[in-house]
């Protein structure tokens, strides 16, 4: 890979960089760098070694490289690989475990001989764990030592399972996990409870003997741990900046991932900047952040003591500028989402006509919809517009087996009120589940009955959400997107009918306004799927008249809010809608937490969104504007 020599711009960064629009792009380079590491050695002679990962962040590169073994030739017959971890304690074939999740992902589907591929053991016994950590090192040392190692980072910063406080020479090990990396495993393993609380992983020390590393990255969640790792100091407590002391180490992330870096965060202080209308208002709003003071009392004497006496030069002074942007912001702030009708709209962020709109609510999964614009929703519906919201993927995968459980004892109870002899096809049907889920082993994958019955507790949920909302039965679609229906987490498969699908309900809608989540998100997560297909489906229809008139705005879900200097349009809530907003929310019984006694820091979803949208009310209020109780934010799309 050509790496640019580092820029102004990235003065401050401690780990070279390389910012791309899409994961995708940036695995094609990727992919290509290590395959012609491996045609170098085969000329050498030698074979080339791959520090292999797992988790979500890979999966597309080894798309990538599976696709140049089928179309372009590519061999694996030279390549060793190691695995920088495994859990401990979770048998091979585990649906979670890493030894599996490779076979999946990659070895099935290239030519690497069996014997060429090393994984730590996660069920070595306790007393011999040290041994077989000493045997892997010695292995990797035997194959000539790793030529390109392939990272992830967790959000606590580490690398492999490298949680904080591991020290820079630390070595193959077993290890505790950090609390945080079991909450965000926690989906893969329907709840906390059952996440492994230990593992195996290579150390920091054996990662760093590597020769080359690359470190990937998708999607906002990323976006601040990667910020720390490559400009903040080397510390224990993100141990992914010990890779700043690698003479060759670098960061390939996407543009979500990228956001918290100095040069797209705070440009100016890096450097010269066109002060754009974004990089302004950005700007100013920092300002005023820093300094602690609503936008209206920022002096020239502020601007210029931090570093923006150019700005002043263009836009001052002070005066002017703090205006100009207080008026946007406060422009941002409406409390009619799908436009006042018969009002001057001029400076509104929707438009007043049509009236009523076609307004159309995507949510990747139940629930998305009511966490980050539930208070929104309501009052689209009070306001008189024809709401639709379709649930895109049934989120069947996330309901723990004991809803299940309770539901088909209800359905049991009831025939066998209804009926002394124990009921019909329900009952039968509701016996056979409850069978299929006693005979159910902790590593199986769910059958489809009882796949079908999670779908189904979520319909019943969000439809009592929507009520909630106000919204009418009739306007609530359930879309069951295959690519979900017929896939597990990290290994979701889009096809052209999932798009269609999305397409088909375009078309007969007809929105005129569109509210959908997912464009930060990591690409393979069921958010960054669906926003992808929807984007293809629009994309698809941009022939027809209505989508040039069809606004689109973006919520931005992921349990975080948009930074004020985004917002384009800002909805207050009451205290009464915050409250209704939260009962909504509480409809969703299958996503509360299972266990009520928890360890430190957990909030429950409601709790989060509740603090998100005071957090954004409290923002505004802090630059000068009016004190709400509650706002949720959204920002405009469109087609480039
Ligand atoms: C796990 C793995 C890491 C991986 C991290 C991030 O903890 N042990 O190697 O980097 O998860 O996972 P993801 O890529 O799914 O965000």
């Amino acid at each position: 890979m050509k790496i640019p020599k580092r820029t102004e711009a990235e003065q401050l960064e401690r780990i070279r960089t390389s910012i791309y629009p899409k994961a995708a792009d940036a695995c094609t380079d990727l992919a290509r760098e290590i395959s012609d590491l491996i045609r170098a050695r085969v000329q050498e002679g030698k074979p080339a070694v791959l520090g292999l990962a797992t988790g979500s962040t890979p999966v597309p590169l080894y798309r990538e490289l599976i696709r140049l073994h089928r179309e372009e030739g590519l061999s694996f017959a030279n390549v060793h690989t190691f695995n920088l971890d495994e859990y401990f304690g979770l048998p091979r074939e585990h649906a979670q475990s890493y030894h599996r999740f490779m076979q999946q992902q990659f070895f099935a589907h290239i030519d690497i001989p069996a014997d060429h591929i090393h994984i730590p053991d996660g069920m070595v016994e306790r007393s011999a764990a040290y041994g077989h950590c000493q045997e892997y090192e010695e292995q990797i040392r035997e194959s000539g030592g790793i030529d390109l190692q392939i990272l992830g980072i967790g959000r606590t910063g580490h690398i492999g399972f490298n949680e904080p406080g591991s020290s820079k020479d630390s070595r193959t090990r077993l290890v505790t996990l950090d609390s945080l990396t079991r909450h965000d495993a926690a989906r893969d393993f329907l709840g906390e409870v059952n996440v492994p609380r230990y593992a195996v992983t290579m150390g920091v020390g054996t990662i760093l003997e590597a020769r080359r590393v690359r470190l990937l990255a998708w999607g906002d969640a990323k976006a601040s741990i990667v910020a720390r790792a490559v400009e903040g100091v080397p510390v224990e407590s993100v141990p992914a900046s010990f890779l700043q002391d690698h003479a060759d180490a670098q960061f390939v992330i996407d543009g979500a991932a990228a956001a918290e870096l100095t040069r797209i965060k705070r440009p100016w202080k890096v450097g010269e900047v066109k002060w754009s209308e974004s990089v302004t208002h950005k700007a100013v709003l920092w300002l005023a952040e820093t300094v602690k003071k609503p936008i209206l009392k920022l002096t020239d004497e502020e601007y210029s003591e931090h570093g923006m006496a150019g700005l002043l030069t263009s836009q001052g002074p002070a005066y002017d500028l703090n205006i100009r942007i207080f008026n946007q912001l406060q422009h941002t702030i409406t409390g009619w989402p799908g436009g006042k009708p018969d009002a001057d709209d001029s400076f509104r962020p929707e438009r007043a006509r049509p009236f009523p709109k076609q307004v159309l609510v995507l949510s990747p999964e139940p629930q998305d919809d009511v966490l980050y614009m539930g208070g929104t929703l309501s009052r689209l519906v009070k306001q008189g517009h024809r709401v639709t919201v379709a649930y895109v993927a049934s989120g069947n995968l996330a309901v723990p087996d004991s809803e299940v459980l309770r539901s088909v004892e209800l359905m049991l109870e009831m025939a066998g009120e209804l009926a002394a002899d124990g009921g019909g096809a329900d009952a039968q049907f509701a016996g056979s589940v409850r069978e299929q889920l006693a005979a159910k082993k902790t590593f199986d994958n769910d059958t489809p009955d009882v796949r079908r019955l999670k779908r189904l507790v979520r319909r019943s949920e969000s439809r009592s959400a929507c009520r909630i909302c106000g919204l009418p039965g009739d306007n609530i679609r359930f879309l069951d997107l295959p690519f979900y229906e017929n896939g597990h987490y990290r290994q979701f498969s889009p096809r052209a009918n999932d798009r269609e699908r999305i397409a088909a309900l375009l078309k007969e809608v007809r929105p005129d306004q569109i509210f959908i989540t997912g464009n930060l998100a990591e690409p393979s997560s069921v958010q960054g799927i669906c926003f992808d297909l929807f984007r293809q489906a629009f994309e698809s229809l941009a022939g027809e008249a209505w989508t040039r008139e069809c606004r689109v705005w973006l919520y931005r879900g992921s349990g975080s809010e948009w930074d004020v200097n985004e917002i384009e349009m800002a909805v207050p809530l009451s205290p009464d809608e915050l409250a209704n907003k939260i009962q909504g929310i509480y409809q969703h019984q299958s996503q509360r937490s299972q266990h009520p006694i928890r360890t430190s820091g957990h909030r429950e979803s409601w709790q989060q969104a509740e603090a998100i949208n005071r957090t954004t009310a409290e923002s505004y209020n802090r630059l000068g504007l009016a004190e709400y109780e509650a706002i949720e934010a959204f920002r405009r799309w469109s087609l480039k």
